[in-house]
C-alpha cells in the first residue's frame, strides 16, 4: 500500500479529528490505515508524516469499521477523518462518550470502552477526556457528523473523542452545520455513488491555543470531499462542486480575513464563524501553507 506524503507538523500545531459511542465499540490503533482503506478514495489515504505522534486508528464498533482517523497524540486531538458520507436514516443518537484503550495501552483489547467515572491515569496522559471539555467554553465538534451516517450503530461510532476537536457553539451549531447539512443535500441530488469525505481542523500559525493546557484547539475547521461518479448533466451551477468541493470555517471569531472574510450582517452569536465555500485546490493550497508541507487528500485528485 502506498501512502503519499501528506500531513507533517510544521510548528507543532497541527490538525484535529474522529469519535464514536455506545456499546461494544471496538477500536483498531494500527501503524497504518491497512484494515479501513476502503475510507479513502483508491485506497489511498493522504499521506502524513510517520512521527510516532500520529496515530491512525480503524474505527471499529460492534465488529464493524465504521470510519478512519488520523490521531495526533501530542494535540490529543484527531488531526481528520475519513467517511463515506450516507444520509441519517434515523435521530442523532444519545451521546454516549468514548475513549480509546489502545491509545493508552497498546496491547490493549481493541474493544473501544465508554467513559467510566474513574479513569485510568494512563488514559488521561494518552489522550483527551470529558474533564477537558468541561466549562472550557468551546463544545465537542464532530469531524465525521452523526448525520452523515446511515445507521443507527455507524452514528453512534461517531461518540467517541477520538473524533471530536474543540470548537465554538457559534460554529458547530451556526454555520458549519449549515455546511454539513448543504453536502448531504448536494450528495443526495446529484451523487451517484459514494461521496469520500476528509474533515479536520487547522492549528493555528503560532501560539497554539489549548483547552484545559492539554488538548489543541483548531482555528478553522475544514472538509473536502471526492464524490467520482455523479449525475450526467449537471445544470450549469452545479457543475463546479463535481466531483470535488471543499470548505473552511472559522473556530475563532477574532482570527484575522485573509483566510475567511466575516459577514459582519450576521446575528451575533454566529458572527465571526463564517464558512468558505472553494474548490479543492484552494483547501489544498491554504492546507499546505499552514503545515508547509504538500499536501493531497485525495488520489488522483478524484477524477477516475
Ligand atoms: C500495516 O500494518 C500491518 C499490521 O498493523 C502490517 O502487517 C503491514 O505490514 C503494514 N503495512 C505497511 C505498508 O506498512
Ligand atoms: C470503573 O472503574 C472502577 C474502579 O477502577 C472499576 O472497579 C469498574 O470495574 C469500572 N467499570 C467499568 C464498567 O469498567
Ligand atoms: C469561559 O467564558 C466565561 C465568560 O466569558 C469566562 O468568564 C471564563 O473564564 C471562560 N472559561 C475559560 C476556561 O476560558
Amino acid at each position: 500500500m502506498s501512502q503519499r506524503i501528506l500531513l507533517q507538523s510544521s510548528t507543532g500545531a497541527l490538525f484535529l479529528l474522529l469519535s464514536w459511542s455506545v456499546g461494544l465499540v471496538i477500536g483498531e490503533v494500527g501503524t497504518n490505515f491497512s484494515n479501513c482503506l476502503n475510507f479513502f478514495y483508491n485506497e489511498t489515504p493522504p499521506t502524513w508524516d510517520k512521527a510516532p505522534r500520529y496515530q491512525p486508528i480503524c474505527q471499529r464498533y460492534k465488529n464493524q469499521y465504521r470510519f478512519a482517523s488520523l490521531y495526533d497524540r501530542q494535540h490529543r486531538a484527531p488531526l481528520f477523518s475519513a467517511y463515506i458520507l450516507s444520509p441519517a436514516e434515523g435521530k442523532r443518537p444519545n451521546s454516549i462518550w468514548k475513549y480509546e484503550p489502545q491509545l493508552a495501552f497498546s496491547r490493549a483489547s481493541p474493544e473501544m470502552k465508554r467513559f467510566n467515572i474513574s479513569v485510568d491515569q494512563n488514559v488521561i496522559e494518552s489522550q483527551a477526556v470529558l474533564q477537558d471539555y468541561r466549562n472550557s467554553n468551546y463544545t465537542k465538534g464532530h469531524l465525521n457528523p452523526s448525520m452523515h451516517q446511515k445507521t443507527e450503530e455507524d452514528r453512534e461510532a461517531t461518540f467517541t473523542l477520538t473524533n471530536i476537536v474543540p470548537q465554538r457553539a457559534g460554529s458547530n451549531s451556526g454555520p458549519w452545520s449549515r455546511l454539513e447539512e448543504e453536502v448531504l443535500r448536494r450528495f443526495k441530488a446529484y451523487c451517484e455513488g459514494p461521496m469520500y469525505v476528509i474533515t479536520g481542523g487547522m492549528p493555528y500559525e503560532s501560539g497554539a491555543h489549548w483547552i484545559n493546557n492539554r488538548v489543541s484547539v483548531p482555528e478553522y475547521m475544514w472538509s473536502a470531499y471526492c464524490c467520482p461518479s455523479y449525475k450526467a448533466g449537471l445544470p450549469e451551477s452545479v457543475q463546479q462542486f463535481f466531483p470535488t468541493y471543499a470548505a473552511v470555517g472559522r473556530n475563532d471569531r477574532n482570527s484575522g480575513e485573509e483566510i475567511v472574510p466575516v459577514k459582519m450582517k450576521a446575528k451575533a452569536n454566529i458572527r465571526g464563524y463564517d464558512v468558505r465555500r472553494m474548490p479543492l485546490d484552494t483547501l489544498e493550497g491554504i492546507l499546505q501553507r499552514r503545515l508547509a508541507m504538500p499536501i493531497s487528500l485525495f488520489d488522483v485528485k478524484c477524477q477516475k
